[in-house]
């Protein structure tokens, strides 16, 4: 048994996990109790369970807790809130951008950190550069989700 240590949505958390390969995602889930990072395929293949950590999106059903410990963990949750919504979160709002939400972590956090590296990105860089990287939307919004990308881009909302 060991003691992890990380910043989750600005909060400090600590776990004892004895395998030290036990995915951040169950973690996050079942000690953190977040509901935004989902468990899709837990083979590292669709990003429903992005998470960004020390700013980068990563996989967190493929990355282990002994790999996260340390850093700064931050989920969709952790953007904005409901009364003060991040402008990425609006521009999705807005674009009506998602169905169900399942696979929102993936588009929503690979799209935030290259934007954020890539501020005015055109909508064909941004598709190019998510497109590098499996985002499995089973409802089909990718259209939408990339207009509220391209808005984000843009630095608007609407
Ligand atoms: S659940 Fe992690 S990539 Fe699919
Ligand atoms: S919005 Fe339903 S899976 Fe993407």
């Amino acid at each position: 048994m060991a003691t992890y240590t990380m910043t989750v949505n600005g909060a400090s958390v600590s776990v004892n996990v004895d395998d030290p390969n036990t995915p951040l995602l169950y973690i996050l889930q079942e000690n953190v109790h977040l509901q935004g990072p989902k468990f899709g395929c837990g083979l590292g293949q669709c990003g429903c369970c992005t998470v960004l950590l020390n700013g980068a999106p990563i996989r967190s059903c493929t990355t282990g807790i002994a790999a996260a410990a340390g850093g700064t963990i931050v989920s969709i949750e952790g953007l904005g809130t409901l009364a003060n919504p991040h402008p990425i979160q609006q521009a999705f709002i807005s674009q009506q951008a998602m169905q169900c939400g399942f696979c929102l972590s993936g588009p929503m956090l690979y799209g935030k950190a290259f934007i954020d590296a890539n501020p005015g990105a055109t909508s064909a860089q941004i598709l190019n550069a998510l497109g590098q990287t499996p985002l499995l939307c089973r409802c089909h919004s990718h259209p939408r989700m990339l207009n509220a990308l391209s808005l984000y881009a843009q630095g608007k909302t609407q």
